[in-house]
């Protein structure tokens, strides 16, 4: 199977989770394209969703499911969304897409985070995938000279504003042994607009396409 059969076959897994869900939390990549695909099978069913990217909010319009203001819902059931690494204790790093402040808040304001993603995203230890941090501009080279007290080598994710008109430093060699105390510390950086450890807010459910297999976490 192709990495991107792995997504299509681990989103479709996700459907029962919000099979009774009226207003569905929706993240943003390519593994939730799918999930998003698979949501207009059964559109009529639902009200809608609250998105955390012009990216899906834009593939969610387009296929007929409305979009409503994460203020104007409130608490949300469920959150579905993908990661670009998943520690055993269902710690994530996101934001490769950049859309991890959106990701991060839609996943505090939800019951139940659902994370998808294929076997490949799964590590012992978070860090190997450069992490992303979202900044205000003009702190971008204060904050990153902060990463690198911190033992990290920022990269500006250059050409790139975020949808919350920001930038991005994807931080690279970073060995996170401590994902909840570090995403504490970076968050305290004055600049940092969101830091893209998901660990004092983790994933409840983790599905994984390993072959033909989903193993839920
Ligand atoms: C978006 O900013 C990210 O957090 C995505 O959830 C993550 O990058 C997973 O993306 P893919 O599903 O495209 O691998």
């Amino acid at each position: 199977m192709t990495q991107d059969e792995l997504k299509q076959k681990v989103a479709e897994a996700a459907i029962p989770y919000v099979r009774d869900v009226a207003i569905i939390g929706v993240g943003t990549g390519s593994t939730v394209n799918h999930f998003i695909d698979y949501l207009a099978d059964f559109k009529a069913d639902i009200e809608g969703a609250v998105s955390s990217s012009i990216a899906s909010t834009e593939r969610l319009k387009k296929l007929g499911i409305p979009v409503f203001d994460l203020n104007a819902v409130g608490t949300l059931d469920v959150y579905v969304d993908g990661a670009d690494e998943i520690s055993p204790h269902k710690h994530l790093i996101k934001g490769g897409g950049g859309a991890l402040t959106r990701e991060k808040i839609i996943a505090a304001a939800s019951k139940k985070f659902v994370c998808i993603a294929d076997g490949s995203k799964q590590v012992d230890v978070l860090g190997a995938f450069p992490l992303p941090v979202e900044v205000i501009p003009m702190a971008r080279s204060y904050v990153a000279r902060e990463l690198v007290k911190l033992g990290g080598q920022p990269v500006w994710r250059e050409n790139y504003i975020t949808d919350n008109h920001n930038e991005i430093l994807d931080v690279h060699n970073l060995n996170i042994l401590n994902p909840i105390e570090l995403e504490q510390i970076i968050n305290n950086i004055v600049g940092v607009v969101t830091v893209g450890i998901f660990a004092m807010r983790p994933a409840d459910v983790v599905l994984v396409s390993v072959g033909n297999d989903i193993i839920t976490l």
